[in-house]
């Protein structure tokens, strides 16, 4: 079996979609929506204002729920749901980032199903439904905005938890794209947005097995224009082809597009590693993904060295796979993305890498990876190499 397509999502790509969003919004219906957001760059920009004023010139009731942090909590995700219940709300608008989306979906996935939501991210329950959920993207960096997936942190609990919960339920009915929207995003949540767009056509690359090479192909220019367009965009905040360019790029990179005809979705490992820091240390994703994945690739390396060459000449005509892997730490240097645990503010040592391994395997009880398998003890070494311990 190789892997599908299925990407369902409405896009309204360009500058000024968000002007569309009563308009959409009418078409499936909606009558109360519930507008969610994060800490308040949505209203320092006008975009909430803009919104609402919009939804009440079209006659449709709105109440708000901001306060969205990134590695968005399970604790606001149970007050939206009460308000979805309480308050007959049909649709949830999300208007911002990564963490708001994913917010908003688990908010649909609970007040759909009843119950306690994080049995759907703990694997207790599957999703069988959601209140429908469209977005006005504001970060270019998850691919939230089309993919499959949400992740939430349970605060509740002690040591926290950082679950991901994958289903087509999961995809928002739309995504209103527009590349200007962007232009505020600091240097460090570009630099890191850019990471884990990159991140999410790398995971999906490295895997065992029939390789489509149009995929790879495609993969190739995706990473090439991250890589050419994220410079433009730190020096140029407000250039909107290289902005288009990572908007889109972010979007396809999760869609699914980037493992169409391969015999399966991919690695991930990289991305469990990832989890376990922003769980536990609340770091960006992005730029969590940039302090292992060196270390990951390092490690991995000897498993298809022919993989890493071809992906060396697709993405910087280079052949040596041990430069390959320098070149793209490079470039995260070049764009002051962290490539060791210590850039990311941390001081690991052999305690602390091998808690953290124990927590990507759930204490043991599972393994990571596809390109490779990685049990305790493997991750427990990348994370001592990326702590620069071995
Ligand atoms: O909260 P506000 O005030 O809006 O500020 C945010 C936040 O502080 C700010 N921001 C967003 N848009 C802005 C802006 N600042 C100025 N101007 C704008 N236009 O950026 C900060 C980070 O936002 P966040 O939404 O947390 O970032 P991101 O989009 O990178 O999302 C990260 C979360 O998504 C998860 C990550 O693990 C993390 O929890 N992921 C979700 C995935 C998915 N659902 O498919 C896949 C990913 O692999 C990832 O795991
Ligand atoms: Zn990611």
């Amino acid at each position: 079996m190789s892997i599908g397509f299925y990407a369902p999502t409405n896009v309204t790509f360009g500058a000024g979609a968000e002007d569309k969003v009563a308009e959409v919004l009418k078409g499936y219906g909606a009558e109360k929506v519930l507008v969610h957001f994060g800490g308040g760059s949505v209203k320092r920009s006008g975009l909430l204002d803009k919104v609402e004023k919009s939804l009440t010139s079209a006659g449709i009731g709105f109440i708000e729920l901001g306060g969205v942090v990134p590695n968005p909590r399970v604790s606001l995700v149970r007050k939206g749901i009460e308000l979805v219940n309480n308050e007959g709300i049909d649709f949830i608008l999300a208007v911002g980032g990564g963490s708001v989306l994913d917010s908003a979906k688990a908010i649909g996935y609970g007040a759909y199903g009843g119950g306690d939501v994080w049995d759907f991210y703990c694997g207790k329950r599957k999703v069988e439904g959601t209140v429908p959920v469209g977005c006005i993207l504001t970060l270019s960096a998850t691919g939230s905005e089309m993919s499959d997936s949400s992740v939430i942190t349970n605060d509740e609990t002690d040591p926290v938890y950082k679950r991901g919960v994958s289903t087509d339920f999961g995809r928002v009915k739309f995504s209103l794209l527009d590349p200007e929207l962007t232009y505020t995003v600091s240097k460090y949540q570009t630099a890191s947005g850019s990471v884990d767009i990159m991140m999410h056509t790398l995971e999906r690359y490295f895997h065992q097995g029939y390789a489509l090479d149009f995929t790879d192909e495609l993969s190739f220019t995706l990473l090439r224009e991250v890589i050419k367009n994220t410079p433009i965009a730190l020096e140029h905040p407000d250039d909107y082809d290289a902005r288009a360019n990572l908007m889109w790029c972010g979007s396809l990179s999760h869609n699914g597009l980037m493992a169409v005809g391969n015999s399966n979705k991919g690695d991930w490992a990289c991305h469990q590693i990832e989890h376990e820091l922003s769980a536990e240390y609340d770091v960006a994703h992005g730029a969590g993904l940039a302090a292992v994945w060196g270390s990951w690739a390092r490690y991995v390396l000897d498993t298809d060295p022919d993989r890493f060459v071809k992906l060396g000449k697709g993405v910087f005509g280079e052949s040596d796979p041990v430069k390959t892997i320098e070149k793209f730490e490079e470039f995260f240097r070049s764009i002051d993305m962290p490539t060791d645990i210590k850039g990311l503010g941390l001081e690991f040592d052999e305690a602390a890498c091998r808690k953290a391994a124990l927590g990507v395997t759930f204490q043991d009880a599972r393994t990571i990876g596809n390109f490779k398998v990685l049990k305790t003890e493997d991750i427990f070494n990348i994370y001592m190499m990326a702590s620069g311990l071995k």
